[in-house]
């Protein structure tokens, strides 16, 4: 019984920790390389990538949970995102919000490998 209790916690545990990571896995935090990787094209105020992340994971949350937003390639999100904005009723800034979010964090990833940012970023197969 009591091993059982030990079991029950360390699975729980492990459950709640996978949680915790995998939201910034899915949808990173908005950070310096993000920001950075928008500069050459003219910069983007942080607040509005921020904003960009919120309703990411809140709005776009609501039918299904997020997706990585690596899994698709920027080109795809052009086609997913009208479709997606829709489906959420995002008012046309939230929807630019988002779009620019997922270019900052599509634009920052470094080349496989790189650094520790890869391997939380690394696209899985
Ligand atoms: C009203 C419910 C709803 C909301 C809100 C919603 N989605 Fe979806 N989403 C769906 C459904 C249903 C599918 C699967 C069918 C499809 O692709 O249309 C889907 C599929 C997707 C896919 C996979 C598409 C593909 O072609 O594989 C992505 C990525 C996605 N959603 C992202 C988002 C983003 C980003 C937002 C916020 C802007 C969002 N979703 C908001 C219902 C929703």
């Amino acid at each position: 019984m009591r091993r059982e209790a030990t079991y029950v916690s360390a699975v729980l545990a492990t459950l709640i920790v996978g949680a915790c990571t995998s939201i910034e896995q899915l949808a990173p935090p908005v950070d310096e390389a993000m920001l950075a990787a928008m500069a050459p094209r003219g910069g983007v105020a942080a607040g509005r990538i921020e904003h960009g992340r919120t309703i990411y994971v809140t709005k776009c949350a609501r039918c299904h949970s997020p997706e990585r937003v690596t899994k698709y390639s920027l080109e795809r999100w052009g086609e997913i995102l009208p479709r997606m904005a829709h489906e959420a009723s995002l008012p046309s800034e939230d929807e630019a919000a988002v779009q620019m979010y997922i270019k900052a964090v599509i634009r920052a990833q470094p080349e496989a490998g790189a650094d520790s940012r890869a391997e939380s970023q690394r696209v899985e197969p």
